[in-house]
């Protein structure tokens, strides 16, 4: 027979990129809240994420504030050396930070680009490598897991689902797919596990606009065909499960925590 451990991440230290709000605030309570140590990266709200870290303490566990800007490679290099001078090792990271900058594709600026694809691509990418490395260097510990080192790369539903008028961001989460996937194959030797987590339509700031009335909410709902937009906390309960060893054995998947958005719904009733 299988219990649940409350707390399956006990023992282990997990850094959160853009822990200050959203799902990146709920996934890294929720990391806490499963008995990890939890770094809370933020670049411009550091009030959001001493709010978080007070949380995750009052909730049993450790936590601290961590400034950096994830698309800036010397202060994501020196964001572990902080993490780890506190917490001793890194088992987890979740790269989470991102933004949009929208516009009609004619009217895309260079700086929109270049703006969203490095914070949300070249950001994954050395926050990654920057956890590889550490990794590669502290070895296993199995006393607290299996995997020498684990990462949650969250992006969006929008590794697959194409986006006008967001092209940006669309090529950004399809890159990130990509990378993940690559990495995964690259570093599952080494006992690295990558794995993606993929929300849909999640109430947080960055689509305010797409739920907050009634109107807004009833055209979203068109496209997620479980009958409810999703809340931070659906997508923080996945990554805990990606983050233990309860999915010791998944490997470069993505897991899509989208009410079925993924699934094509404007062909429920056409095509
Ligand atoms: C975007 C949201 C959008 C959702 C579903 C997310 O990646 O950031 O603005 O509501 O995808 O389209």
């Amino acid at each position: 027979m299988v219990h649940d451990n409350p707390h399956p991440l006990h023992g282990q230290a997990a850094l959160v990129t853009g822990g200050s709000s959203g799902i990146g605030a709920a996934t890294a309570y929720a990391l806490g809240a499963a008995g990890a140590a939890v770094g809370v990266n933020y670049r411009s709200h550091p009030e959001g994420a001493q709010r978080i870290v007070e949380n995750i303490r009052e909730s049993g566990s450790k936590a601290i504030p961590l400034e950096a800007d994830v698309s800036n490679e010397t202060e994501v290099q020196a964001m572990p050396d902080a993490f780890i001078g506190e917490f001793g090792r890194i088992d987890i990271l979740v790269a989470n930070s991102g933004i949009q900058q929208d516009a009609p594709f004619s009217d895309m600026t260079l700086d929109q680009w270049q703006r969203v694809i490095n914070v949300n691509l070249t950001g994954q990418f050395l926050c990654a490598r920057e956890a590889v490395r550490r990794f590669l260097k502290q070895g296993v510990a199995p006393s607290v897991s299996r995997a020498r080192g684990k990462i949650i790369c969250l992006y969006s539903v929008h590794e697959v689902v194409l986006w006008a008028g967001h092209i940006n961001y669309a090529a950004s989460k399809g890159g990130i797919m990509l990378m993940m996937k690559s990495l995964a194959q690259e570093v599952a030797e080494h006992g690295i596990r990558v794995n993606g987590n993929a929300p849909g339509a999640i109430k947080t700031s960055i689509n305010r606009e797409a739920w907050s009335t009634s109107a807004a909410e009833r055209k979203l709902l068109e496209l997620i065909p479980y009958g409810r937009v999703g809340e931070p906390e659906d997508v923080a309960k996945a990554a805990v499960w990606l983050a233990s060893d309860a999915s010791d054995y998944v490997v470069g998947t993505t897991i899509f925590v989208d009410g079925g958005m993924a699934l094509y719904p404007g062909f429920r009733e056409n095509g």
